[in-house]
């Protein structure tokens, strides 16, 4: 069932277990538009993966690499209409606020709100995700909700507390919102 976006992406913002990347290849299954997980073009460019940019890096250039990204993806969007596709963000993605207008203004964007203690279980087994490696994830976690929630809220165009819906029940909800926000 496609969705014609004007060229326009659909992008899945939230936190780190909020099932971006699940839902997206599910969205990206049922629309036929390509999925762009972020996180995975970064560690292709760099050759390395997330965790070892931030031991080596520091997180300060990982942000860099994500804006930098962004204004890539912004430019094939606007210059070459190349932007009919989904995108799966990182969860950090938000804390700019250059990163949350330009997705704002880019495409619709899909905000999973989803507590903390589902977040949790579905993070307990993540060995790449370098805020969580710390005995105290549930305070991480309940902490980056806390703080997060006003920056999601500010680049969504639409929330979903999705805590206790499935993938199969999720997507044609986006697939309905989406036709309507881009008709
Ligand atoms: C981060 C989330 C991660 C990844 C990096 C930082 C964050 O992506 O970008 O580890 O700040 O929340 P996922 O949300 O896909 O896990």
């Amino acid at each position: 069932m496609p969705i014609d976006t004007k060229g326009r992406p659909i992008i899945l913002i939230g936190l780190m277990g909020s099932g971006k990347t699940t839902i997206g290849k599910e969205l990206s299954k049922m629309t036929g538009m390509p999925l762009i997980d972020m996180d995975s073009i970064i560690e292709e460019q760099i050759g390395k993966k997330i965790s070892d940019i931030f031991r080596d890096e520091g997180e300060g250039h990982f942000r860099a690499l994500e804006t930098a990204l962004l204004r890539y993806i912004e430019d094939d969007t606007i210059v070459s209409g190349k932007g009919a596709v989904i995108i799966s963000t990182g969860g950090g993605v938000v804390l700019k606020a250059i990163n949350r207008e330009m997705l704002h203004r880019m495409g619709f964007v899909v905000w999973f709100n989803v507590d903390v203690p589902t977040l949790l279980e579905r993070t307990s087994r993540s060995q790449n995700r370098p805020l969580l490696q710390s005995p105290d994830r549930f305070d991480i976690l309940t902490r980056l909700h806390r703080e997060r929630t006003p920056l999601y809220a500010e680049a969504a165009h639409l929330r979903l507390d999705s805590s206790n819906i499935s993938i199969q029940d999720t997507v044609p909800l986006i697939h309905e919102a989406a036709l309507k926000f881009f008709a």
